[in-house]
């Protein structure tokens, strides 16, 4: 199964290598604020027929990559996959965002884990394609959302900026809750070894709303479950490196990074500087400009990221966004933004 694939700067720069300039791709690099995106999006019925069609998925994912000549490419689809296969049904509703049918807690056992590979297979086949169609300097990284960020879409139907409704479901039957964990975390690592399988090179695990948890949930529900699933897929298939992205995780960092031990961590916009510092000692870091500063352009834009290249130029460093990028990015700034990045710093 292992074949031989190609060491890239971002791959030797998530295992501990210093590179200037830093390599850079961007979260959500595939998506709306594309022309070319709109138009093949058009194409498929759904969101989720378009992550299931090989063809326009792999197109999706090749998109930015054509454009701006990124170090790496990040698969089109969507974490949302995993509940969909395991038989949650999962609907994008224009303008409104993921819809699906709230799981209550005493019908976990109701979630199918069977049917995953199947399911998923066409997003597998457009990895395969992808991989085949990207230049050998350019990864390819796969990825899954982690257990909580999962269950906050798959318990509550739909997402809220405080996930209210998961909190209280897991604090009112946690065992039931910690059942739900433990298969999810299961799927994702199974999800990973088959993206890894299928010819991905690196892969990230979005915890997105792990800053939701308090003091005492966040090592249950966010930490352990990811430690798990980095054990498992590195038994598996040794040396693909692993990003992990505990969004707004705040002073939990540092000891989130020590008890998972991820190759990489992502940082959202608000860690600070001294923060990073301290992670690249054991581990790489990615991020994290404000995706409003690549709204704004100009002197907010440029400011931001040569603060950015300066605070982490010492140790092993990805250049990437603190979040998605959304959809009113003018594509000119994304531009500016790699000039300046690739143009390093004296
Ligand atoms: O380019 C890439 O980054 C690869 C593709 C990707 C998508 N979603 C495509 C997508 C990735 C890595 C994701 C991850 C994802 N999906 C996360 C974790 C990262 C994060 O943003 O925190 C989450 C929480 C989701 C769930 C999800 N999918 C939401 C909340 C939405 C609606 C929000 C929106 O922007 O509309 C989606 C839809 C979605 N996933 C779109 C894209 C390009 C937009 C839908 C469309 O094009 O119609």
């Amino acid at each position: 199964m292992e074949k031989a694939r190609p060491s890239t700067r971002f791959v030797r720069a998530l295992k501990g290598e210093r590179a200037s300039p830093p390599p850079i791709w961007m979260m959500r690099q595939a998506g709306r604020y594309l022309p070319e995106y709109r138009e093949i999006r058009s194409q498929a019925a759904g969101f989720l027929d378009f992550c299931y069609t090989p063809k326009l998925a792999s197109e999706a994912t090749l998109q930015p990559i054509r454009r701006f000549g990124f170090d790496a490419a990040i698969l089109f689809s969507d974490i949302l996959v995993i509940p969909d296969a395991l038989g949650q049904g999962v609907r994008f509703e224009e303008g409104v965002g993921p819809r699906l049918d709230p799981l209550p807690l005493d019908r976990v056992s109701d979630l199918d884990r069977s049917r995953l590979a199947d399911h998923l297979a066409p997003v597998y086949e457009a990895i395969e394609r992808t991989r085949a169609a990207l230049p050998d300097e350019t990864s390819l990284i796969g990825f899954a959302g982690a257990p909580w960020t999962l269950a906050t879409y798959m318990v509550a139907g739909r997402t809220s900026p405080d996930q209210a409704p998961t909190r209280r479901a897991a604090f009112g039957d946690p065992v039931r809750f910690d059942r739900l964990i433990d298969l999810l975390a299961d799927a994702v690592a199974q999800h990973l070894v088959a993206q890894i399988d299928a010819g991905c090179d690196a892969l990230q695990i979005f915890d997105s709303w792990a800053g939701a948890l308090d003091t005492l949930a966040f090592p249950r529900w966010s930490e352990k479950p990811i430690a798990r699933i980095v054990a498992m897929v590195r038994d598996k298939r040794p040396g693909v490196p692993i990003i992990v992205f505990p969004r707004n995780a705040g002073d939990r960092l540092l000891d989130f990074a020590a008890k998972v031990r991820p190759d990489a961590v992502g940082l959202d916009w608000s860690v600070g500087f001294e923060t990073g510092r301290r992670l690249q000692k054991a581990a790489c870091v990615q991020g994290n400009l404000d995706p409003m500063r690549l709204v704004a352009g100009g002197p907010a834009l440029a400011e931001g990221v040569d603060t950015i290249l300066e605070a982490f130029r010492d140790g092993p460093f990805v250049f990437n966004l603190g979040h998605g990028i959304v959809p009113e990015t003018p594509i000119a700034h994304v531009e500016e933004m790699v000039r300046r990045v690739r143009r390093g710093i004296e």
